[in-house]
């Protein structure tokens, strides 16, 4: 599209359109954005493969994993970012709250479900990756727990290409019983995995667990 199309279709009025064009060349220089010249001179504006992941009707949209990071909760740490330097805390988040990041969402339900939106979005995309540059690791498994699995997108990705894995979905109760009932695929278990963890082949343990 070209700048004047793009900047109406948004609304944007004539008197901001110098000021779009500036903000779409940092797009640019980001990679958000590609501009190019067809052949009658026209300078089109394109999406790059990382905005892809932006747009909301796109398969694998990473939007609500963005929308949770941008939450104003992630930023009421920044104040405090020279003092945790100096501090023990792994993570400014929890300098500021003095809790982990997971606890401070099970106090906030709104936050909390944006929050897991956030991650399942991410682990779709995560998921496709995994099943095209590793899915022999899962060939050859009959059973597999996914422990802290929330509500079971990489489980449920990974039942999806094999369906003889019989996948488990290890999570906190109050957290399985938040999952809808008609999540079908993969079998959801309620406990702590510091006390028991079902019985599987394998067992699946996510860095951000
Ligand atoms: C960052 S989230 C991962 C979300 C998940 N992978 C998904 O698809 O939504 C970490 C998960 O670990 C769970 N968790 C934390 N402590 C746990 C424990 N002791 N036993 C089992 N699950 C736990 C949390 O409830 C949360 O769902």
């Amino acid at each position: 599209m070209e700048l004047t199309e793009l900047a109406s279709a948004l609304s944007i009025p004539p008197s901001k359109v110098e000021a779009f064009d500036l903000f779409l060349t940092t797009l640019v220089f980001l990679v958000f954005f590609a501009k190019t010249q067809d052949p009658s001179g026209a300078i089109k504006h394109l999406l790059t493969l990382v905005s892809y992941l932006l747009v909301k009707a796109e398969t694998l949209s990473n939007t609500p994993f963005l929308n949770s990071l941008l939450d104003l909760i992630m930023h009421d740490s920044s104040p405090v970012l020279s003092s945790w330097f100096r501090s023990s805390k792994e993570i400014p988040f929890e300098f500021y709250f003095g809790n982990r990041l997971g606890d401070v969402a099970d106090e906030k339900l709104e936050f909390n479900k944006m929050f897991n939106d956030g991650i399942a979005s991410d682990l779709v995309l995560v998921g496709d990756i995994v099943m095209m540059t590793c899915r022999d690791v899962f060939k050859e498994l009959k059973s597999l727990v996914e422990v802290g699995g929330g509500t079971g997108t990489m489980a449920r990705t990974i039942a999806h290409v094999f369906p003889e894995i019989k996948c488990i979905v290890l999570d906190l109760p109050h957290e399985i019983n938040t999952v809808k009932e008609d999540i079908c695929l993969v079998e959801y278990v309620g406990g702590d995995v510091f006390v028991s963890v079902p019985l599987a082949n394998a067992t699946l343990l996510m860095d951000n667990f």
